[in-house]
């Protein structure tokens, strides 16, 4: 059996918060409470109502062991396994981009523009990672038809993983494929993307985010452009008319994506801004 020792909750999260907050953590009270929630298998109401609690020595050392990864600045969501977003937390690991709160506004986008719930449409998710994004408007639409399109394997593993415990196995298609080449003419009904857009030389670019996250999933090429161009060119004819596409732009690029568009033939359906304001979402419509 193995032996536990008494925990002082509040003892040890001071402890964890100081730490943290030595390491630069700006939540570092939010983020302590995190991982001793996660080790300790706690709710919020436990966390607040009990004063100590029964831990193993290996508890300790797991608790301990992950103060030091987030210490070095390791993404918490990486140490965890876990993000929330839209209305889940989904399964993340090194494999895929750590979804973003600015994504959540895709989904609503997308809510806005297709509000039958029961609508029975075909939307491919182009770059899906974690499959965030495909697999919340699964969730949303019930007899929607879901494509998850990345050119990682390994990206594509993690989709899988939340694709099961989502339940949403028989509404899903996992595929490894290079942006959109692998669909049959008029097929979509939508796209949604969260491309990598980062430019090479964006000196704006986070450390911890340059150093943790995989670089297939951030960086692009022409200037951060690449995969803009290359999806509206094949969504030219893999969506039906009037067939609409949702896109994720980076904070300098609405103007530019705005032009391809136009030039690739959509129209501009809707922008929508996040919440510092930046223009994020583009909404585009196939023309007749
Ligand atoms: C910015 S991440 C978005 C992940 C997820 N959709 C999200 O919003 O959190 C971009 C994704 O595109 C994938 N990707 C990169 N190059 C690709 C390509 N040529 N074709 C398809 N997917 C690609 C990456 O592996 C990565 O998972």
């Amino acid at each position: 059996m193995k032996t536990k020792v008494l925990l002082c909750l509040l003892d040890k999260h001071k402890e964890i918060n100081a730490q943290l907050k030595n390491a630069g953590i700006v939540e570092s009270f939010l983020e302590s409470r995190m991982i001793l929630k996660h080790v300790l298998s706690i709710s919020d109401i436990e966390f607040i109502k009990c004063d100590t609690v029964q831990v193993s020595n290996e508890q300790i050392h797991i608790i301990n062991q992950m103060v030091a990864r987030r210490s070095s600045l390791e993404p918490l969501a990486y140490i965890l396994n876990s993000k929330s977003f839209w209305k889940n937390d989904f399964y993340v690991d090194n494999r895929v981009l750590i979804p973003r709160r600015d994504t959540e506004i895709l989904i609503e986008s997308f809510l806005d523009v297709y509000r039958e719930p029961n609508i029975s449409i075909k939307v491919a998710d182009i770059g899906c990672g974690s499959g965030c994004i495909i697999l919340s408007l699964l969730q949303e639409y019930s007899v929607m038809y879901g494509i998850a399109v990345d050119v990682s394997f390994q990206a594509l593993e993690v989709s899988r993983i939340n694709c099961k415990k989502l339940y949403l196995e028989n509404r899903l298609l996992l595929l490894q494929s290079d942006v959109v080449s692998a669909f049959q003419a008029n097929s979509l009904d939508a796209i949604v993307s969260n491309p990598p857009y980062i430019a090479q030389n964006d000196e704006q670019l986070e450390s911890a985010v340059y150093n943790y996250e995989p670089h297939i999933a951030l960086f692009a090429g022409d200037n951060g452009l690449h995969f803009y161009k290359a999806i509206l060119i094949s969504a030219q004819h893999l969506l039906k008319e009037g067939g609409t596409i949702f896109l994720e732009v980076g904070y300098n690029q609405i103007q530019l994506v705005k032009e391809i568009s136009i030039k690739q033939g959509f129209s501009v359906k809707k922008i929508v801004k996040d919440i510092q304001n930046i223009e994020r979402i583009l909404v585009l419509e196939k023309k007749n």
